[in-house]
């Protein structure tokens, strides 16, 4: 087994019900940076942290799960009727308020990871390792997406799975 199967099967382990959920696919509908999904992005940044999560030898599933489900607000952000307040500050909230829906299971460094997501600009802090790795991710993924380096084969190789589909 090359070891991108193995990260992949070691990746799937610990979300692969997630991503067979309706609400996490869900998230293919809407979009967040400019072309790339919801969905493109919350995988994207799922399996950021969970390589580096593992790398360092902290909770790797947790880091995993977080980042798959950070934003899981369920809305498109492009309609204003949807999020009346500031989305920026808004929706980890709302991600979090669907993630336990989902996962009724889910650990405090999985809350707080989700709902910290945005500092500093937001009001929670980042309060554990996995909630950092999740935070480094985020902007790490969005910075690639946002300068279209997302899209390069070397990024989609890199990938556990294809999420354009
Ligand atoms: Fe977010
Ligand atoms: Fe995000």
């Amino acid at each position: 087994m090359s070891k991108h199967d193995l990260n992949t099967a070691a990746f799937l382990q610990c979300v692969g019900s997630l991503l067979d959920s309706r609400e996490v696919s869900s998230m293919k509908q809407w979009r967040h940076h400019f072309s790339i999904t919801c969905f493109q992005h919350s995988l994207f940044v799922s399996y950021v942290a969970f390589r580096l999560a593992r790398r360092l030898g902290w909770d790797y599933r947790a880091a995993a799960r977080a980042g798959l489900l950070h934003d899981l607000y369920l809305y498109d952000p492009a309609d204003g009727s949807a999020h009346p307040g500031n989305q920026c500050l808004d929706h980890p909230e709302f991600a979090l308020r669907n993630a336990q829906a989902l996962c009724p299971d889910l650990s405090d460094k999985e809350r707080n990871a989700i709902v910290s997501h945005m500092f500093p600009l937001a009001v929670h802090l980042p309060r554990c390792r996995e909630a950092l790795v999740v935070n480094i991710a985020d902007k790490v993924c969005a910075t690639l997406e946002v300068v279209h380096l997302y899209q390069t084969r070397r990024i989609q190789r890199w990938l556990p799975v294809n999420a354009h589909s």
